[in-house]
């Protein structure tokens, strides 16, 4: 009995090794000892975008990598140490870039509280600023996660490929405690940024065996992707925006999906299932409820811990 007791409980640990854990972050977690982070944050953010529109959207994909591996805890700001590769050099570090903005706002805060913020609550919070920025809603990040000390480059096969199938997106989602829902209203994150065309050459050179363009894209939308993605392109930065307002916080994702203009596979399987299609449908016409919807499901996902240990003094280091 006891024995069975003590099994459940560890059952329960196991299966919430990276579960959502809002309870021990909260609002006001700095508001003794570091009041003034959050301004500080923002100022690094917007400094960046000032010089580079780019940013954004690298701080928001950054955000999402780091929860989805080990939770949200600065582990893919680490950098390659001796024989260890970390996250920020694994197979899927394409795009990921605008490290330094983290760095930047560390500094700033070192200055003034140091020792006492987290590189992982810098990148949740310059996230939700990137989105605010970029003209999208705001919203109050909760705090307190800890920095951990483990990268590993393998460690980036865990994240959702952009040729996943609904099921597998809907496994990779719930691993992390992530629903459906959460699926279709952060896969919005595509509202911003650009993909190369690796990612996206699945659809439109050797799609089957029998097609090699992707049936569910628009023909026209096809062709222009074709045109600037050939196949064994060797253009270093060539790709497409994820959405044509690709610098503006907005539903235009969904309402692009609904006309077989999305970029990904990935994008594409949302409207394979009766619930994420209705999701995606609901998204597309009110700009109001993909805001609601995406706000509620970053602070889900910002709030995946696995219990950092410490404060790091420098993001791309441990102590
Ligand atoms: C649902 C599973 C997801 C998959 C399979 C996926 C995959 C991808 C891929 C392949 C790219 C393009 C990378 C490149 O070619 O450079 C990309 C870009 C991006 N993703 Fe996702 N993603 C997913 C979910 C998310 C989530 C949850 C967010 C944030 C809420 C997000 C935010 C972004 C952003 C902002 C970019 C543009 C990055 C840039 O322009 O620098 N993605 N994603
Ligand atoms: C991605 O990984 C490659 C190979 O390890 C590395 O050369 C490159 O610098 C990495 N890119 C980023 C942005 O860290
Ligand atoms: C998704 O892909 C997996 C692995 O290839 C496959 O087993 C599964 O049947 C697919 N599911 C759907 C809905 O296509």
């Amino acid at each position: 009995m006891a024995s069975s007791a003590i099994g459940m409980v560890i059952m329960v640990m196991m299966v919430c090794s990276t579960c959502i854990n809002a309870s021990t972050l909260s609002l006001n977690y700095y508001k003794h000892t570091c009041p003034r982070v959050e301004s500080i944050v923002a100022g690094a953010v917007h400094k960046a975008t000032l010089n580079d529109k780019t940013v954004p959207s690298a701080l928001l994909r950054m955000h999402f990598h780091d929860c989805f591996i080990r939770g949200c805890d600065g582990s893919v700001l680490l950098k390659s140490k001796g024989k260890n590769k970390a996250e920020k050099d694994g197979p899927t570090n394409i795009s990921l870039h605008a490290f330094y903005v983290i760095e930047n706002a560390k500094k700033a805060l070192e200055a003034i509280c140091p020792g006492v913020v987290s590189c992982a609550d810098i990148l949740a919070l310059a996230a939700r600023d990137a989105v605010t920025l970029s003209g999208g809603p705001s919203w109050e990040v909760p705090k307190g996660r800890k920095d951990g000390r483990i990268s590993k480059a393998a460690e980036t096969r865990q994240l959702p490929a952009p040729t996943f199938n609904i099921s597998q997106l809907q496994q990779s989602f719930s691993q992390r405690g992530l629903s459906l829902q959460d699926l279709v209203a952060l896969s919005g994150g595509h509202t911003l940024g650009f993909a190369h065309c690796s990612s996206f050459q699945n659809r439109i050179h050797k799609f089957s065996s029998k097609q090699s363009i992707d049936p569910s894209l628009n023909p026209s939308f096809a062709n222009t992707l074709q045109s600037k993605c050939h196949i064994n392109n060797k253009v270093k930065n060539a790709g497409s925006p994820l959405d044509s307002s690709a610098t503006y916080f907005d539903n235009t994702y969904y309402k692009l999906l609904l006309q077989g203009k999305s970029i990904l596979s990935s994008d594409q399987a949302l409207l394979t299932h009766p619930t994420t299609k209705a999701l995606v449908s609901k998204y597309a016409h009110s700009q109001l409820e993909f805001e609601r919807a995406f706000v509620k499901s970053m602070i889900k996902m910002s709030s995946i811990t696995n219990g950092g240990q410490e404060i790091r003094l420098q993001c791309n280091l441990v102590r």
